[in-house]
């Protein structure tokens, strides 16, 4: 028998919904080469899809329901106790839902990453996609960034751009995006279990140098 790799990246991914951005994460994580393994799945709602796509996968799942929970800190607090059980050297949020307190955030500085449907700093929080039609913008696109105290705020790592077309709606602008997010995800992913990543003095480092600007996948014409 194979001695098991002890080195290898242990990623925690936390969703509320579907979980479509999870499942791209299972699907490269399973592959041979994929230098990280997803040890559980975390999910703040007990009907979450994201909880199916995990247990289909064979990965260990948990479930905080903020629905039990009368604060915040108490919440947050319990899906804590659940995730250091991981001992995640990863924390990927794939639409996970909900706001944390300082507390959380500062417990996984560094090492917590989400991904937001916007061209950052455009549109932090809801309805970004509504917000940029609403704005006539021409282009709208997903970043992933280091998660800090600052909502949507950290430093972003990777941005990937769609164009808006004049008949776009928010749910077909969604589903642009949609694609952008499943491709962009996995190789930042992979990208911090090489290595190659990290967040230092709230800058983003890659190859061991600081980013002059987030890495950028434009829209083929
Ligand atoms: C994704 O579009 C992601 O960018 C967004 O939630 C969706 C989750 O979809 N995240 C946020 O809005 C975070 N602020 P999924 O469950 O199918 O992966």
């Amino acid at each position: 028998m194979m001695a098991p790799d002890i080195t290898e990246p242990r990623i925690v991914v936390l969703a509320s919904g579907n979980g479509t951005n999870l499942q791209t994460l299972i699907d490269a994580t399973a592959s041979q080469d994929f230098p990280g393994k997803i040890v559980a799945v975390g999910c703040n709602r007990p009907q979450a899809f994201a909880l199916e796509r995990a247990s289909q996968a064979g990965i260990e799942t948990f479930t905080v329901d903020h629905t039990e929970h009368d604060s915040r800190e108490s919440f947050d607090t319990a899906l804590r106790a659940e995730i250091d059980r991981y001992a995640p050297d990863l924390l990927v949020l794939a639409g996970f839902m909900r706001i944390l307190t300082t507390e959380f955030v500062r417990r996984y500085h560094g090492i917590m990453i989400n991904i937001h449907p916007s061209l950052l700093p455009r549109y932090t929080g809801l309805g970004t996609h509504q917000r940029a039609l609403d704005a006539g913008d021409k282009v709208h696109g997903v970043s992933i960034h280091f998660v800090t105290e600052d909502l949507d705020g950290g430093p972003v790592i990777a941005q990937a751009e769609v164009m808006i077309s004049p008949e776009e709606s928010a749910a077909s602008l969604a589903e642009k995006v949609r694609v952008k997010e499943h491709l962009l995800y996995p190789i930042v992913v992979r990208w911090y279990c090489e290595g190659r990543l990290k967040m230092e003095a709230d800058r983003v480092h890659f190859d061991g140098a600081p980013l002059p600007k987030p890495l950028y996948l434009a829209e083929e014409e």
